[in-house]
C-alpha cells in the first residue's frame, strides 16, 4: 500500500490530479449518483481533498470522507460543507457500519492484491447495502496494474458480492478513433454505455452486499 507519506508528497501541490478542472468527470458523475445518494448516508472512501464530496454527494444526507493524506484532508475540511465530516485515516482501518452507501471512488487500486481483498473481505463483513466503486478496467499500464473488467467480476463474485449495474466513465484515448469516440461521448455523455469495453479506460460498479 501507498503511505500517507506518499499521499502526502502528491498532496504537495494543491489537486495533483487536476480533479477540479475535470468539468466532464463531474457531469458523468452527478448523472449516474446524484438521485442515488439523494437523503443517504454516505462513507466516500479515498475522499481527497473533497471535490466529488462537493460536487457529486451534496445531496446526501451526511458524507463521512475519509482519507489517508491528513494534508488532503485539512483541505476537505476548509470546504465547510453542511452535510460532511472528514477524517485523516487508512480506510482499512476505518469502521464500515452503520452507512446506507459505501463509495470508493478510484482509490482502490492503490492497495496491493493482498490489501485488496482484505478490502472486499472486510466491506462483505461489515456493510449490508450498496457499494459503488469506480476503477480503470485497462489491465496494465506503464504506472501500475489496474483491473480488467473480468477480474473485477470474478473478485465481486468470490466475495460473494452481486452486480446490479455497471457504466462507462470515458474512454483510453490512444489514436484518432478513440479520440473521436471520446468527443462523442462529450457532446452526449448517454453515449458511454454504448461504447465497446476495449475502448473504456474507467468503469463504475453498482455493486449489492446482503
Ligand atoms: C486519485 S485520488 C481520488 C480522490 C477522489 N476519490 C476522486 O476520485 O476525486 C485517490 C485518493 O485515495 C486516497 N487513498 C489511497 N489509499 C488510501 C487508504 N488506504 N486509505 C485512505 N485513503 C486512501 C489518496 O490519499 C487519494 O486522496
Amino acid at each position: 500500500m501507498r503511505t500517507a507519506a506518499d499521499f502526502n508528497q502528491f498532496y504537495e501541490v494543491a489537486d495533483p490530479w487536476k480533479i477540479g478542472q475535470a468539468s466532464f468527470r463531474d457531469r458523468v458523475y452527478r448523472r449516474l449518483l446524484r438521485g442515488m445518494v439523494h437523503g443517504r448516508t454516505v462513507l466516500e472512501l479515498g475522499c481527497g481533498e473533497g471535490h466529488l464530496t462537493e460536487v457529486v454527494f451534496d445531496e446526501a444526507r451526511t458524507v463521512t470522507g475519509i482519507d489517508i493524506s491528513n494534508v488532503a484532508i485539512e483541505r476537505a475540511k476548509a470546504r465547510n460543507l453542511s452535510n460532511a465530516r472528514f477524517e485523516n485515516s487508512d480506510f482499512l482501518r476505518t469502521s464500515f457500519e452503520g452507512y446506507d452507501l459505501i463509495v470508493a471512488l478510484e482509490c482502490i487500486y492503490y492497495l496491493s492484491p493482498d490489501e485488496q481483498e482484505e478490502f472486499f473481505a472486510k466491506i462483505v463483513r461489515e456493510h449490508t447495502g450498496r457499494l459503488i466503486l469506480s476503477a480503470p478496467i485497462i489491465g496494465e499500464n506503464k504506472f501500475r496494474r489496474y483491473f480488467t473488467h473480468d477480474q473485477l467480476i470474478a473478485t465481486f463474485a468470490r466475495h460473494g458480492m452481486t452486480v446490479a449495474k455497471f457504466h462507462n466513465l470515458n474512454i483510453s484515448r490512444r489514436d484518432l478513433p478513440t479520440t473521436a469516440a471520446a468527443i462523442a461521448v462529450r457532446i452526449a455523455p448517454a453515449l458511454l454505455d454504448w461504447m465497446p469495453e476495449p475502448l473504456i479506460y474507467q468503469r463504475l460498479y453498482m455493486i449489492r452486499i446482503m
